[in-house]
């Protein structure tokens, strides 16, 4: 397996068009945790059932209060040098981000264009009339939203190269951007301090953090 640093120190001005997958290893250098692996969820409840409809159904002033929580956090976290260097290579290369994320730290950092595959903590929508308030997020076994869908697929399919960056890429159909990436011809390089189940679709890996390794990958795409 090609190492990514080895990779752009040769090959760096030919990667004009970046596409990025961020998953919750992207943020866990800001605080926020991770959905699996250490470091644990919330109340040890499971993120599965947290973020489902029948739990809103179900138990919805404890959902409330789990998503009041986490917007508490995520408001005082702040983006963290993965997040600053992805913003700023956008000076340098087209750059476009599709994230699993909700905690909205890419457009913090100053970014544009992030498509939201599991939608965003910090709007509201209502349902259907009549129903319970609830988060403007995706919950398991729901769609995606069409828009950011559509978008994040034409960026995989419309670059040269595709960052993965800390997601353990378990969760589909976001998990599937990847290979249509491949199919199209692009390098697709995983950052993660572990392999994942997208490592062997890969043609180049990083084994660090994102605020480690993308400081150091921005600054050699920034050349020419
Ligand atoms: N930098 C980069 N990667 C990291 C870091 C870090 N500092 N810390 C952890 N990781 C990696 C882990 O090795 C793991 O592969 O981030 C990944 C986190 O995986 P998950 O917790 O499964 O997160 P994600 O892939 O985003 O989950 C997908 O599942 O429940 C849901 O809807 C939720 O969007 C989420 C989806």
């Amino acid at each position: 397996m090609t190492d990514l640093l080895d990779l752009l120190r040769r090959d760096a001005p030919r990667f004009r068009r970046i596409a990025v997958l961020t998953g919750a290893g992207m943020s866990a250098e800001s605080g926020i945790p991770t959905f699996r692996g250490t470091g644990g969820f919330w109340r040890d409840y499971d993120p599965q059932w947290l973020f489902s409809p029948e739990a809103l159904a179900e138990e919805p002033v404890l959902i409330w209060t789990f998503y009041d929580e986490l917007r508490t956090r995520i408001a005082t976290a702040a983006p963290n040098a993965g997040h600053v260097a992805l913003a700023a290579l956008a000076a340098h290369r087209e750059v476009r981000i599709a994230t699993q994320n909700i905690d909205g730290l890419h457009g913090r950092a100053g970014s544009t264009g992030v498509h939201e595959l599991h939608g965003t903590l910090w709007t509201l929508r209502c349902p259907e009339c009549g129903a319970v308030l609830r988060p403007d997020v995706v919950f398991y076994s729901e769609a995606l939203p069409a828009d950011a869908w559509h978008a994040a697929a034409t960026a995989m399919t419309a670059c040269d190269l595709v960052l993965v960056v800390g997601t353990s890429g378990v969760v589909y159909p976001a998990a599937a951007l990847p290979a249509l990436a491949v199919r199209s011809g692009a390098v697709v390089a995983e950052i993660n301090p572990d392999a994942t189940a997208l490592t062997p679709q890969m043609h180049a890996v990083l084994r660090a953090s994102a605020a480690e390794a993308l400081p150091e990958i921005a600054a050699l795409l920034a050349g020419p």
